[in-house]
């Protein structure tokens, strides 16, 4: 079992559960990370001393959320968890400061989401460890300085950019998430298939690694419902064959793009003639958000060359054109 506190409001399937490693060894790539990590660590309880405050950041999917546990693990220390958008008043955040032991891990998901005026509280909370808080009302208020256990706290987001300097200031340990490698996905698909008892050749695993867009989530999801098609069309066992019929059928291509990225690219190409687009247009032609483009969308694409960003908006390259078996007519208006 895990000894580990649990926040009750966040239930992880099972699955994700058996998933998540749980000390920095079994936690596969990110090596620049890890091992900047596991010295502040190591550091920090040499001293005695609680972590500095750490800012995960990344695209959705990449291990945030299990690094932060993780961090608490190899700490030896309790986790508590609250997400940006479900604190809405300052008590919410006062009653999780106070409730805070020494040592603790508070780790705060989408930190981004959370109001200005609540973020204002945490600011001497993560330099002084000192809850300020006004009771009464307009003309009897007064503010009252409730001393903070020693505590280390994460923060999670796909946006640093939107964090307020302030705060983003008061972390002193800053950790970026990058897309993986397809051999790192490789492992990470390998060592879920352990997990889950499910047989697959090499060639089957690396394929499946190459088309999860550097996201282990995706990875993990592509092997699960392929492990389906293999169980229901064929033998039970993954091969290569089975994965490049499942991988078809589930609309994913040579490439990792799925039918969103399409949409997303031929939308582009043909209601905007290849671009550029804004924002806006984008989002409201293929109907998603536009946080959800700018955020899962859109970062993998504009790494991956396949979208580039002008300063009159989004273009579509030569290499979706050809991802898309589109014929790339060569636009000079386009050109920046
Ligand atoms: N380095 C890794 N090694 C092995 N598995 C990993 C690794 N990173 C992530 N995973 C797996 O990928 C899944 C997604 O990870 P996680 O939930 O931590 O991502 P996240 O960055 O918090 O995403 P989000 O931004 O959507 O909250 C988890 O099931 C986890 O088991
Ligand atoms: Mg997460």
């Amino acid at each position: 079992m895990d000894e580990r506190i649990e926040d009750p409001n966040i239930i992880l399937g099972d699955d994700e559960e058996r998933l998540r490693p749980r000390y920095l060894k079994e936690y596969i790539g990110q090596r620049d990370v890890k091992d900047n990590l596991k010295v502040f660590i190591e550091a920090s309880k040499m001293r005695n001393e609680p972590l500095d405050h750490v800012l995960l950041y990344g695209p959705p999917g990449l291990g945030k959320t299990t690094l932060a546990y993780i961090i608490a693990n190899e700490l030896g220390r309790n986790i508590k968890t609250a997400s940006g958008p479900s604190i809405e008043k300052s008590g919410d955040l006062a009653a999780i400061l106070s409730s805070l032991e020494e040592g603790d891990v508070l780790f705060i998901d989408e930190i981004h989401r959370m109001p200005r005026f609540i973020e204002e509280i945490l600011y001497p909370a993560m330099e002084d460890f000192s809850l300020d808080i006004v009771i009464g009302s307009d003309g009897s208020s007064r503010s009252i300085k409730i001393d903070l256990p020693p505590f280390t706290l994460v923060g999670a987001t796909t946006r640093a950019g939107d964090l307020s300097s302030p705060l983003r200031d008061r972390f002193g340990i800053i950790s970026k998430l990058d897309y993986y490698s397809i051999n790192d996905l490789c492992t990470i698909v390998k060592r879920t298939a352990s997990v889950f008892d499910i047989e697959i050749d090499d060639d089957a695993a690396y394929e499946i690694a190459k088309r999860s867009r550097g996201t282990p989530r995706i990875a993990n999801r592509l092997l699960k419902r392929v492990r389906d098609f293999a169980l229901v069309e064929g033998t039970g066992k993954i091969d290569l064959e089975i994965t490049e019929s499942s991988l078809r059928k589930l609309k994913v291509d040579s490439e990792g793009l799925d039918v969103t990225d399409h949409n997303l690219l031929k939308s582009i190409i043909y209601k905007f003639n290849g671009g550029p687009v804004g924002i806006d247009a984008l989002a409201s032609s293929i109907g998603e958000e536009v946080t959800t483009i700018e955020d899962v969308y859109e970062p993998y694409l504009l790494q991956n060359g396949y979208l580039k960003r002008t300063s009159r908006g989004r273009v579509v390259t030569e290499k979706a054109y050809k991802q898309l078996g589109i014929d790339f007519q060569k636009n000079l208006f386009d050109e920046e």
